[in-house]
């Protein structure tokens, strides 16, 4: 058995590669700004906040359009189970989709 050196590095385990993802999502992420959020004082607004500030800051609504919202809630979902973090109910999950897309950054030209 001789040692072998040059293989001691290890690629990183799901986790690690996880822990890495949230620490660069702090940085990539666009904050909401509280002081000019909308609506954040209604079943849907607090729904979304509590829910969706567990990783990283809570995040912009106009940051994507209302077409790319579902898609990033379902990626947050596996977020949530990949993390051991509770996932909403159905009904809860919808509410902040709808709040996400009210707020969403308008499409059409320039857009996206
Ligand atoms: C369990 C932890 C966790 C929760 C809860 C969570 N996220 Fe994330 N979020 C992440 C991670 C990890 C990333 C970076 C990897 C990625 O984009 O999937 C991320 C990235 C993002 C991004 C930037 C990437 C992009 O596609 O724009 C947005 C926006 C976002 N999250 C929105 C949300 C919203 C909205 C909610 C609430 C429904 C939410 N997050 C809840 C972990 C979480």
């Amino acid at each position: 058995m001789s040692a072998h050196h040059m293989m001691g590095i290890q690629a990183p385990t799901d986790k690690e590669l996880t822990t890495l993802l949230v620490y660069l999502q702090r940085y990539a992420q666009i904050p909401l700004n509280k002081a000019t959020a909308k609506e954040l004082d209604t079943p849907a607004g607090r729904a979304f906040s509590e829910t969706c500030s567990q990783c990283h800051a809570l995040p912009d609504p106009a940051q994507h359009i209302a077409a790319d919202w579902p898609g990033v809630v379902l990626r947050m979902k596996h977020n949530m189970v990949a993390l051991g973090k509770p996932a909403p109910a159905p009904s809860t999950l919808d509410a902040i989709e709808a709040y996400l897309q009210k707020y969403a950054k308008p499409s059409g030209k320039g857009g996206a």
